[in-house]
Formats: C-alpha cells, sequence, structure tokens
C-alpha cells in the first residue's frame, strides 16, 4: 500500500518543475489533504506562494501547473478553484486497484493452523499490509518509562511507559533500529537511607541471594524517611552509607544492588502486564564512571565556568526569572555530580557508543527546561550535529477525578499494579456483559474470559492515555476508558472482532460461494459507503508517514476511530451494503475482502499502540 499523498506530491513536484524551470529539489508542492470531501481527496495551494515568487497571477500560474500535471492514473481531471487552489479527487479505479493490490497477510497462514477463538500475538507487527520501511535505517534510542529505584513507579512513569513504547514500535514499523531504554534512578543520596533501613529491618538480607523481599517500596520509603527524620544516629549511618557507596565499599554496593534489584522487579512486573518488551534497564548509576570524563570535556573545550566553587556551563537564552543567566551545574562545588551531569553522559555514551543517529526522551512536560538546556549543552560541546537529534516528548499529568494529581484517598500514590489489577475487574464485568447479550458461550470458557478481559483491560488504560493530547493532561476514569462507544479500546476491539466474526460467518455459509471468497479477490467499489471505506483504509499509510515526522500517539488513535466508524457505516443495514449475501459472488467476495482489509489495518494499528486484538468478543 502506497501512500498516495507522497505518490501525488511527487507528481505535482514534477510538473512544477516542468511548468517554471526550477529544479525539483527547490519546489515545494504544498500539497494537503482537502478539508472538505466536496472539494476532492486532496489540494495544492502552490500557485499563491509561487506567484509571488515569480509575479504572476495565481490562477494562471495554477493552470501552468495543471497543464504539465500527469495524474489520470491516479486522479480525474483537476479543477481549479478560488485564487489559484488545485482540486485532486482520486479515482475510483484508482482506489480500488490499489487496495486489490494488497498483499497477503503473513499471519494467515500461521493462524490456519491455530485453532481456538483466541490467538495469541505479542511482538512486533508482522502484517505490514504492503507498507514499506524507510530507505535509511537509523539507529534511535528511545528513553522512556526511567522510574526512581527509591521509590514505587507512579502514573507519570505509565504514561511515559505507554507512550515511549508505541513511540519505539511505530519507529520500528518503519525499519528503524530502535533501542528502549530505561534510565532508572538507581544513584543518590536516598539510597543512603534505604539502605541503612534495609540494614536495619533486613539484617540476614546479604546472607542469601533473593532474601531481601519488600512488598510494598513506598511504604518501605516512608519508613526510612520517617527514621531518617526521627532518630539522628540512623541519619547519620546513612550519610556514611553514601559516602560508602560512592567509595565502592563492596559490602555497600552489595546492598544497593538487592535493593535495586528488588525495585527493578516491581517495574518488571508492570512492563510485564503491559506488554513491553526490550526494555534495558540502563540506570544512572551506569554512567558514574564517565562523569568525571565528561566534565573534563567541557573544561578542555572552554564551556565550563566556575562559579561559587562549582562547574556551570552557561547556555545562550536561559535566563532565570530575573533575567540573569541560568546555568547548569555539572559538577557541584563538594566535587559531586548530579542529574545534569548524568543525562550529558548518557547522551555522549548514545552517540558515541551506540551511534544513536537520535535519541527520544519521552518524560513529563515537568522537566522540558532541564531537556531544552541539556540538548543546548550537547550542541555546545559538540556531541550532537543537527538540532533533529535530540528530541523531548513531554506530556501532561494524569489527573484524579477532582482535577488534582492522581492519587489514592490517603493522598499517597496509586500503586500501578492495583489500578491494573481494578481495570482488570472492571474490564472482566464488561465482557461479561457482552457475551451475554450475544446469547452464545460457547465459545467462552473461564481462561478466554480472563483472556479477553485482560486485553480490553490494559488495551483500554493504554488507548485512553494514547488518545489525548499528550500535553494535556487527563483525569483517569475507568467508566470512560471503559466505554463501549467512542473513542475507546472497547469499541475499537470490538469492532475488530466483529469483522473477524464476518468473516468467520461467510466462511461456513455457502462452499460453492466461498470458492469466489479468495483473498485475492479484485477488489469492486460501487457504493458510498464502500468509496468512503476504501479512502479512509488508503489514508493509513498516510498516517504512518505523519507519524514518522510527528511522533504523536493521538493522530493515530482518531484514525483508527474515523476508520471503524466508517466500517460502521459500511456494514450498516440502512446505509451500507450487504456483505455475506451481497449478489453476484464477485461483489460478495470484494465486499469480504474489504473487511479482512479493515480488520489488518485495525489490528496492524492497535499494535502499534501496543494494544493486542481478540478474535472474539
Ligand atoms: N528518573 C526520572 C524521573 O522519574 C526520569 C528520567 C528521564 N530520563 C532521563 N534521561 N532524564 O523523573
Amino acid at each position: 500500500m502506497q501512500s498516495t499523498l507522497s505518490a501525488l506530491s511527487q507528481r505535482v513536484t514534477e510538473a512544477i518543475a516542468e511548468a517554471f524551470q526550477l529544479k525539483p529539489e527547490d519546489v515545494n508542492p504544498r500539497l494537503t489533504r482537502s478539508q472538505d470531501d466536496k472539494f476532492g481527496d486532496y489540494q495544492c495551494n502552490a500557485a499563491m506562494g509561487l506567484a509571488k515568487q515569480l509575479g504572476q497571477k495565481p490562477r494562471d500560474i495554477a493552470q501552468k501547473i495543471v497543464d504539465q500535471l500527469k495524474t489520470d492514473d491516479l486522479c480525474e481531471a483537476p479543477e481549479i478553484a478560488g485564487p489559484g487552489f488545485i482540486n485532486l479527487k482520486l479515482t475510483t479505479e484508482y482506489l480500488a486497484g490499489q487496495l486489490t493490490q494488497t498483499p497477503p497477510n503473513p499471519d494467515d497462514a500461521a493462524a490456519s493452523e491455530q485453532t481456538g477463538p483466541v490467538r495469541n500475538q505479542t511482538g512486533p507487527v508482522r502484517d505490514r499490509i504492503g507498507i514499506p520501511t524507510v530507505e535509511h535505517a537509523e539507529t534511535i534510542v528511545v528513553d522512556m518509562s526511567s522510574p526512581n529505584l527509591a521509590k514505587e513507579m507512579h502514573v507519570g512513569h505509565l504514561r511515559s511507559t505507554v507512550i515511549g513504547d508505541s513511540i519505539a514500535r511505530i519507529l520500528e514499523f518503519a525499519g528503524h533500529n530502535v533501542h528502549r531504554v530505561n534510565h532508572v534512578g538507581d544513584w543518590g543520596t536516598q539510597f543512603g537511607m534505604l539502605l541503612e533501613f534495609v540494614r536495619q529491618t533486613q539484617p540476614d538480607a546479604l546472607e542469601q541471594k533473593g532474601n531481601l523481599v519488600i512488598n510494598d517500596l513506598e511504604k518501605f520509603y516512608v519508613q526510612a524517611k520517617k527514621r531518617f527524620d526521627d532518630d539522628p544516629e540512623f541519619a547519620d549511618r546513612s550519610r556514611k552509607n553514601v559516602v560508602q557507596l560512592q567509595s565502592h565499599d563492596p559490602n555497600t554496593i552489595a546492598i544497593w544492588e538487592m535493593f535495586c534489584h528488588e525495585s527493578l522487579r516491581h517495574c518488571h512486573a508492570i512492563y510485564e502486564i503491559l506488554g513491553v518488551e526490550n526494555l534495558v534497564d540502563r540506570g544512572e548509576s551506569f554512567y558514574g564512571p564517565m562523569l568525571g570524563d565528561v566534565v573534563e570535556e567541557f573544561k578542555t573545550k572552554g564551556h565550563a565556568t566556575e562559579s561559587d566553587g562549582a562547574l556551570c556551563v552557561f547556555l545562550d537564552g536561559f535566563t532565570s526569572r530575573d533575567g540573569d543567566p541560568l546555568p547548569m551545574m555539572i559538577q557541584k562545588s563538594d566535587g559531586g555530580y548530579n542529574y545534569d551531569t548524568t543525562d550529558l553522559a548518557a547522551i555522549r555514551h548514545r552517540i558515541h557508543e551506540m551511534h544513536a543517529d537520535r535519541i527520544i526522551y519521552v518524560v513529563g512536560i515537568p522537566q522540558k527546561q532541564h531537556f531544552q538546556m541539556l540538548f543546548a549543552a550537547a550542541e555546545k560541546v559538540g556531541w550532537s550535529s543537527d538540532n533533529n537529534m535530540l528530541t523531548h516528548i513531554g506530556f501532561g499529568s494524569v489527573l484524579g477525578e477532582d482535577g488534582r494529581p492522581f492519587k489514592t484517598r490517603e493522598g499517597g500514590s496509586v500503586k500501578l499494579k492495583d489500578l491494573l489489577d481494578e481495570a482488570e475487574a472492571r474490564a472482566r464485568r464488561v465482557v461479561e456483559q457482552n457475551v451475554e447479550k450475544g446469547g452464545d458461550r460457547s465459545h467462552f470458557d473461564e481462561s478466554t474470559i480472563n483472556h479477553i478481559a485482560r486485553t480490553v483491560a490494559i488495551g483500554a488504560v493504554k488507548y485512553f492515555d494514547l488518545s489525548h493530547n499528550l500535553a494535556s493532561d487527563y483525569k483517569f476514569n475507568f467508566d470512560n476508558m471503559l466505554a463501549m462507544e467512542g473513542n475507546t479500546a472497547p469499541y475499537m476491539l470490538y469492532a475488530y472482532a466483529r469483522i473477524r466474526s464476518i468473516a468467520r460467518k461467510a466462511d461456513t455459509a455457502n462452499t460453492e460461494e466461498n470458492a469466489a471468497t479468495s483473498t485475492n479477490a479484485p477488489i469492486v467499489l460501487e457504493h458510498d459507503s464502500e468509496l468512503r471505506l476504501a479512502r479512509m483504509i488508503l489514508r493509513f499509510p498516510e498516517i504512518i508517514d505523519t507519524l514518522l515526522v510527528d511522533l504523536r500517539p493521538n493522530l493515530l488513535t482518531d484514525y483508527l476511530f474515523d476508520l471503524s466508524k466508517a466500517f460502521n457505516m459500511f456494514y450498516d443495514r440502512k446505509q451500507g451494503v450487504r456483505v455475506i449475501d451481497a449478489k453476484p459472488m464477485n461483489i460478495r467476495a470484494s465486499r469480504l475482502r474489504l473487511c479482512d482489509i479493515t480488520a489488518r489495518v485495525l489490528k496492524t494499528g492497535l499494535n502499534l499502540l501496543g494494544i493486542n486484538t481478540i478474535e472474539r468478543m
């Protein structure tokens, strides 16, 4: 499946280059989707700009472009409108031809061997629906999730995990070489206190591997903090631990490693439930041995300035509230390093050792300035070459019903495990209701229901998160995310399962009819709802292209929602067409194939969001 927009852009570029004797690389075709179907599918706005440039009337320019335009195989005759817009409308033959060429689904062969209502399918997408990979694969680091190990992971890290994984999947789908890196906070002064608390409360922890078990990290932290505040002797020992940690005292390091291991176990339990794979833990401590060199490099290149005993990097354009220059501190006056130094070392490591072409940070908006300064510093010291290399994808906060930061009733942070468990329990009720309504329980034994409930629950939490604009805050609300109607995972998953059920029904219908229902049946488009669905399906490669430039998963959720609406219209008894009992046979085959391609786009699209589909619901 090719991107029609890019195919047409190329044609328009050629026409403009030809008409005005320009080099194609100097031409901007200014082709966009039409705002309104009645003007066609695409609109070229190049004439207005060229008119100024060439001192001619826009409509004349538009006419000259149209005279050169060779798009008969894609579009109806172009129309010039208004001051000089060129409207392009795809032909039915083009739409049908493109869909007919859709390659077969590699999963179909595998699926025919598997029986049962549920197909297992985590992992990367296999069905590309004919969408090509990019010409130049890049190495891309996605810095995501990255909780602090001193405490339990919170909802902000859930967002980073879900958004980061989706972005990683989209980049992988395009053919890039992606590294998901978990930049966990595993170093720093809080560990002195936590290690002391381990020493005192679990003195035999060191004796045997696996001895240290902390069921509630949050409580553990709170208790340790309280002891630290109340007991000066404990506080003193805690500070000594920090010193020992920094000087790599073997006993202290051993307890620290145990603690980090235990904390990471909590994180990975969540990643497992979420189906997030290939996330490599590389905590702040990993960069410890590199920090001295990083500071040295800033010094030798003349970018570090001493200020009150500390070493600072002054960056253009960053000022404090009073308008004074705001430096980035890379070494404290006591010789210690900080979050910024560590992040600088991480950039250097990722660019120089991992050979990253790009690094994408999926971290909440409150850290926006940290990343701006970090990127400016990396550029100043000469590590990052162009401003595309380092990107911060910031996101808004998760709020409670009251519009305040999401907390438990007692004001503590919400345990993600509890949250996901509750989502599952609620999803189960939704699924039970659905099955009840459907009337036929034969395909839904206990384990199937469990599988569906979990898929719906995790899908719902992820979809709800990803469907919001990245920058917006949102209110966490189970009822909204589990609603069967609207732009939600249950709606999308149900739409998918419904299409799959059409295929099953058709299969059992009449064997003579099925002979005509091959997976490469030519697509015939007659009815309005059919044409609308076809257009919507063919937008998928365009959406992928857009996503690669503008990494906003909500563009994909919006598209999938539009696609499923177009499908519902197509399948609607009144507004749409007959499918299983359509006549003649070639029309039936075409419509069944259209159903199948729709399901494939839904499945692939949901997979790029990290959401699994289910065959029955
Ligand atoms: N650990 C940090 C936090 O929980 C997020 C780290 C983000 N990544 C980074 N390279 N700074 O706020």
